[in-house]
């Protein structure tokens, strides 16, 4: 039972580059109106359901702050407290869910959860964040680079460290945004092996940070060790030695580049705590663009292109 006119957005593939760019211009607009005092209420009445399975502190509070900011109201569930937590199935969660508020944003560990939803929701569905794909901190991070340095398209991109969520989001996004990708992972920790041949015209594997790196005009990394590979600390810790972003490691790249990393960081891990505070990090533009980003993508769902 889906409803096919319904629009979600599970991953970067479910909007089109066209609707991407203009999503990416809102955010800069909505963010200039929100700086100025605008008030622009276009979900006043709406309320969106946002059910987190893990935990969260930029997602959450950006998703409550555009909603309160639109006019709107979110919800905020907890499968510690609902009985999706207590084995009520997604899909009769979906079905009830969706006739109350007028949209759902889902942070879970494994994807199939939010396709069911989705599969199942009268409303649109927002993936925030599952073992697989972490669209939302792409709208941030490209609008980001536009609003640093212009257009993404064929630029050169960097991403050091795990093969993960991110990862594989910024492989959605060098298809959708058409740039350069050199993805640098110890070996076992690749992003999966479909995404990186499905875009393999794009998409480079490489074991060298440096190789990556060389002339990028962006470097992003994300921490070694995602929710839900708690245990595997330790472990990752040591293989993944060599894949620091520090300021030596920067200096390889091209005069121009940008740093990001989505938060939360582990300094002396994943990043050098000078790394985090170098003039190329632009993380805390970053991550105040999650609000704008998500605004532009809660208002092109809810109340259409402006
Ligand atoms: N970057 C990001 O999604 O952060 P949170 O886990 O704090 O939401
Ligand atoms: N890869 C990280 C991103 C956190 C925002 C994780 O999944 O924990």
């Amino acid at each position: 039972m889906s409803h096919t006119s319904t629009r979600h957005f599970l991953t970067l593939l479910d909007l089109s580059p066209k609707e991407l760019g203009y999503l990416i211009q809102r955010a800069v607009e909505l963010k200039t109106m929100q700086h100025t005092g605008q008030f622009h209420e276009p979900l006043r009445g709406q309320t969106l359901g946002m059910i987190f399975e893990k935990s969260s502190t930029r997602t959450r509070v950006s998703f409550e702050v555009a909603m309160t900011q639109f006019g709107g109201a979110s919800i905020f569930l907890s499968t510690r407290d609902t009985q999706l937590g207590r084995g009520e199935p997604v899909e009769d969660s979906a079905r009830v869910l969706s006739r109350m508020v007028d949209a759902v944003m889902i942070r879970t560990f494994d994807h199939a959860v939010v396709e069911a939803f989705a599969q199942y929701s009268r409303v649109p569905v927002i993936n925030a964040l599952t073992d697989q794909f972490h669209p939302c901190q792409l709208l941030a991070d490209m609008q980001t680079f536009v609003e640093h340095r212009g257009s993404i398209q064929g630029r050169k991109v960097a991403w050091v460290g795990d093969g993960n969520n991110m990862c594989a989001s910024y492989i959605n996004a060098a298809r959708q945004f058409d740039f350069e990708l050199l993805i640098a992972c110890p070996d076992g920790f690749e992003p999966p092996a479909d995404l990186v041949a499905g875009d393999s015209d794009r998409v480079t594997l490489v074991r060298d940070p440096r190789a990556a790196v060389e002339g990028a005009h962006l470097v992003v990394t994300d921490v070694w060790a995602s929710m839900g590979q708690e245990e595997e600390q330790a472990e990752r810790i040591r293989k993944f030695t060599d894949y620091q972003v520090n300021p030596a490691l920067m200096d390889l790249a091209d005069p121009e580049a940008l740093f990001m990393h989505c938060l939360p960081a582990h300094r002396g891990e994943e990043v050098s705590t000078e790394m985090m505070d170098d003039p190329r990090s632009v993380v805390w533009d970053e991550a105040e663009n999650r609000l704008h980003a998500q605004k532009a993508l809660l208002e092109f769902l809810l109340a259409g292109q402006h």
